[in-house]
């Protein structure tokens, strides 16, 4: 692990996104165990519904204790934001399914974990969504690839079973080339050991 890199050290993996709050001030996240939120007024419940003004509605949108995972993961991988979801195959698929529908086309990874590929294979193409397999060691495939409806490239930084290893600025700059975002799922390597939006990755994936 670097513990030169402002982002990602040992400090902010057991700190960053929670900041204890009085009375008690709990060092360990305090683990909040509702479905619904009281609401101050009426007025603050329709803006705060509205997405008009900070604030948890209901647990399924939003937890006090799932925002700290998801502001930490933010913090250890030097994002903007993270979405936490239930399992790592729900990661993948809530992020392609933002980006890409029916009609569109993926650009992925020849190399991936052999459960994503039924996500990509199977259930993406049930919704009509069509996904090219790419070898992760020659960026020209990627590009040769590249069709007028595609909307997203994904790959693994280091690929599941087989460790397979990627120039992933050169497969960036040609996702950007084509005006599409490159998804990275970082569960092998995690954040400690590798930052995949450093190397030109716009969204990144975990099995947590
Ligand atoms: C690289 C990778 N991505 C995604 C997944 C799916 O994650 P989950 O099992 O949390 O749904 C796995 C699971 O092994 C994985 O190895």
């Amino acid at each position: 692990m670097s513990t030169g890199d402002a982002g990602c050290t040992a400090t902010s993996q057991i700190h960053a996104g929670y900041e204890p709050q009085a009375p008690y001030r709990p060092v360990a996240v305090p683990i909040y165990q509702t479905a619904a939120y009281e609401f101050p007024d009426y007025a603050s419940a329709r803006r705060m519904f509205a997405l008009k003004e900070p604030g948890f509605t209901y647990t399924r949108t939003g937890n006090p204790t799932v925002a700290v995972l998801e502001q930490r993961i933010a913090a250890l991988d030097g994002g903007v934001a993270a979405l936490a979801t239930a399992t790592g195959q729900a990661a993948v698929a809530v992020a392609l399914l933002s980006l890409v529908r029916g009609g569109q086309h993926i650009v992925a990874s020849s190399k991936l974990y052999g459960g994503t590929v039924d996500l990509l294979t199977d259930t993406f193409d049930d919704f009509g969504i069509e996904v090219s397999f790419a070898d992760p060691a020659h960026p020209g495939a990627w590009q040769a690839a590249v069709r007028p409806a595609t909307r997203a490239f994904l790959t693994e930084s280091i690929g599941n079973p087989l460790a397979t290893l990627q120039d992933l600025p050169a497969i960036a700059a040609v996702a950007h080339a084509a005006g599409v975002p490159l998804v990275v799922d970082n569960t092998l390597a995690t954040p400690a050991l590798f930052r995949p939006l450093d190397h030109g990755a716009d969204i990144v994936v975990y099995s947590a």
